[in-house]
C-alpha cells in the first residue's frame, strides 16, 4: 500500500484510471526521480595522478644516483642508507669494519639526508671548512663525518683521503648541487624549541617513552630488526649498539629538538605531535640509560667557552654541576656564559 495516501482516496484512483494507470504514473515519478539523482551526482574525482612529462617526473633520490653512472657516488649512497650492511661491525673484511653499533648515517639524518630540521646535509658542503668548537679549529667536511663516526656511529676515525670517506663526500656533495632550492637546504641542523625552565622529570620521561617511543623502539630501548638480519627495522636508543656518549645527540637539548620535529616516525616540524616538555622529558630519559662510553673525552673542547651547555660529561667552565648538564634547568648556564663570556648557546 502506497503510504502517505488514506485507502479510500488509493482505491477512488484506482477506480477512475484503472491498475494500468497506478503503474504508469509510478514508472513516471520513478524516471523524473532518476533524473533527478543524475542531474545532481557529482562525479567521485578521479583516482589516477595526473600524467607528468617523463623529462620532468620525480625520480627518487636513490633512482637519480643509480641512474648517475657515477660508481663512487653509488657507494657514497650506499654508505649513507646502508651503513650497518657496508661499513658495520658484521662486516668480514676487517678494512670496511669501521663503525661500532647498529645504525645507519640516515637514521638521524633523516630521508636520505633531505628532511628539514631533521639534520639534513643538503648545503652542508658550502659551509666547510667550518670552525668547530669540539676540536677548536677549523675542520674539513671530512672531519666533521668522522666525528659522527667516531661518535653517532661509536665507531673510528678514517682517513680523510679514504676511499669510503670520499665516497661519502661525493653524496653530500652531490645533495648539494641536486637538492638546490629546496626547504631542506635552506633550513640548517635542527629548530630550536622552549626550554623549560626547570630539570627533566624522569618520571615523565619515561610515561612518554612508553606512550610514544616504544611501540617500535621497544620497551628495552634496544631497537628491533627481524632475526638474522643485520640491519634494525626501529633503531636502538640506548644499549650496545646506540650511539655513544660522545654523540651530539647524548646532549638533552640537541636530542629533544630532533625528537620534538621528528619522532614518533612520520611527523615532521610542519606537525609535531609532542610538546616542548614532553620532548625535553623524554629526551633526557633516554640519555640517562645505557650506552657506549667514548674514551678521553675530556680532551674535547680545548676551548670551553664553546662547549654546549647540555654535553653530559666535564669539564666546564662554570660552577653548575655535571647533573644540571645533563639534565638541566639550562636557561641558567645559558645566561652564565651570555653574561661572562658574551658566548650565545644554543644546545
Ligand atoms: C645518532 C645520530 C647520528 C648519526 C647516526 C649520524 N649523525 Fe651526523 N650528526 C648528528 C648530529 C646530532 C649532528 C649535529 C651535531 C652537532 O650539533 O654537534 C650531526 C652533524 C653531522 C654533519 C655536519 C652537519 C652540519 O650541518 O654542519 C655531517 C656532515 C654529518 N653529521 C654526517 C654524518 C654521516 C656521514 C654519518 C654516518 C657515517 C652520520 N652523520 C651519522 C647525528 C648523527
Ligand atoms: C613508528 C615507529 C617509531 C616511533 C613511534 C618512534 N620512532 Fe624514533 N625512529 C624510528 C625510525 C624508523 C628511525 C630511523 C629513521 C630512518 O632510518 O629513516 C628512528 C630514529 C630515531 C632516533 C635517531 C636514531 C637513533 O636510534 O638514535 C631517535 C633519537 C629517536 N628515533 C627517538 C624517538 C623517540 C624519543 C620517540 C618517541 C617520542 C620515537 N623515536 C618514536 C621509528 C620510530
Amino acid at each position: 500500500m502506497k503510504q502517505g495516501m488514506p485507502e479510500q482516496e488509493f482505491r477512488k484512483l484506482v477506480r477512475s484510471i484503472g491498475w494500468l494507470g497506478v503503474y504508469l504514473l509510478g514508472a513516471v515519478s520513478a524516471l523524473f526521480l532518476g533524473l533527478f539523482i543524475f542531474m545532481n551526482h557529482k562525479p567521485t574525482p578521479s583516482i589516477t595522478a595526473p600524467t607528468i612529462p617523463t623529462q620532468i617526473a620525480a625520480l627518487s633520490i636513490a633512482e637519480r644516483i643509480a641512474q648517475s653512472g657515477d660508481a663512487q657516488l653509488q657507494d657514497g649512497y650506499a654508505f649513507f642508507v646502508h651503513t650497518d650492511e657496508t661499513l658495520g661491525p658484521q662486516q668480514e673484511n676487517p678494512e670496511r669494519r669501521v663503525t661500532g653499533n647498529g645504525l645507519k648515517c640516515s637514521s638521524c639524518h633523516l630521508n636520505e639526508g633531505t628532511q628539514p630540521f631533521g639534520l639534513p646535509l643538503n648545503g652542508v658542503s658550502q659551509r666547510f671548512p667550518q670552525y668547530r668548537g669540539r676540536e677548536d679549529k677549523i675542520g674539513t667536511l671530512a672531519e666533521r663525518v668522522n666525528g659522527c663516526f667516531a661518535r653517532s656511529m661509536n665507531g673510528k676515525a678514517l682517513d680523510t683521503a679514504q676511499y669510503e670517506m670520499k665516497a661519502i663526500i661525493s653524496y653530500i656533495d652531490w645533495l648539494d648541487l641536486n637538492q638546490a632550492g629546496t626547504e631542506a637546504q635552506k633550513v640548517k641542523g635542527l629548530k630550536p624549541i622552549e626550554l623549560p625552565n626547570r630539570a627533566v622529570d624522569l618520571a615523565h620521561g619515561k610515561e612518554v617513552y612508553d606512550r610514544a617511543c616504544a611501540l617500535c623502539h621497544q620497551g628495552n630501548g634496544l631497537g628491533l630488526k627481524n632475526q638474522g638480519a643485520i640491519s634494525y627495522t626501529y633503531p636502538p636508543l640506548w644499549g650496545p649498539d646506540a650511539y655513544n656518549n660522545g654523540a651530539g645527540m647524548s646532549r638533552v637539548i640537541t636530542a629533544a629538538q630532533f625528537i620534538k620535529n621528528n619522532m614518533p616516525f612520520g611527523i615532521n616540524y610542519e606537525n609535531p605531535i609532542l610538546t616542548d616538555e614532553e620532548a625535553y622529558d623524554v629526551a633526557g630519559y633516554i640519555n640517562q640509560q645505557p650506552r657506549p662510553q667514548k674514551s678521553n673525552l675530556e680532551k674535547d673542547f680545548p676551548n670551553l667557552v664553546k662547549k654546549p651547555v647540555s654535553t653530559p660529561y666535564p669539564p666546564y667552565l662554570d660552577p653548575f654541576p655535571q647533573s644540571q648538564h645533563q639534565m638541566g634547568p639550562y636557561p641558567e648556564i645559558i645566561a652564565y656564559y651570555a653574561k661572562q663570556y658574551k658566548e650565545e648557546k644554543k644546545n
